[in-house]
């Protein structure tokens, strides 16, 4: 009974999500999570827009990275940003998110700022 409760709980959580699949030619399957992920854990110093115009970056030194800028878009290699969103940066407001996120949704995060934040391509 129990074990029975539990594959069904695997198999709801396993469901794709098709939630943008209209929007992108290429569609990534993690972006909704990604999003989801940005909204609650990011936001509060990246800014919904991710170009660190936030309340919390009057407060840090250094700010909060402006994922819109060109710098940035030449700098932040999505290897880059998976290991610093994983590791953090270490004597800044950018904690280590490895404690709180499983790789995937790091990886899937990473993707979504990508994808909507700073309009680099893959
Ligand atoms: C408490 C504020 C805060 C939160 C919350 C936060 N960040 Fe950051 N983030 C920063 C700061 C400050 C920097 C700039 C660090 C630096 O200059 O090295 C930064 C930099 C970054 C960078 C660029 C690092 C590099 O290699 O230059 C990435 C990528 C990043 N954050 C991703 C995220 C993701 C993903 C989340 C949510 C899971 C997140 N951040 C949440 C404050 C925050």
């Amino acid at each position: 009974m129990v074990w029975r409760v539990w594959m069904g709980a695997a198999v709801f959580l396993v469901v794709p999500s098709t939630g943008t699949a209209t929007s992108h030619p290429h569609p990534a399957p993690a972006l909704d999570r990604g999003q989801a992920i940005y909204l609650q854990h990011c936001k509060a110093c990246h800014g919904e827009a991710g170009d660190g115009k936030t309340f919390a970056a009057n407060v840090l030194n250094p700010p909060p990275r402006d994922f819109t800028s060109a710098a940035s878009q030449k700098k932040l290699t999505r290897e880059r940003m998976i290991r610093s969103a994983t590791e953090g940066r270490p004597g800044t407001a950018m904690m280590p998110w490895k404690s709180v996120l499983t790789p995937a949704d790091i990886r899937a995060v990473v993707h979504y700022i990508r994808q909507e934040l700073m309009h680099v391509r893959p």
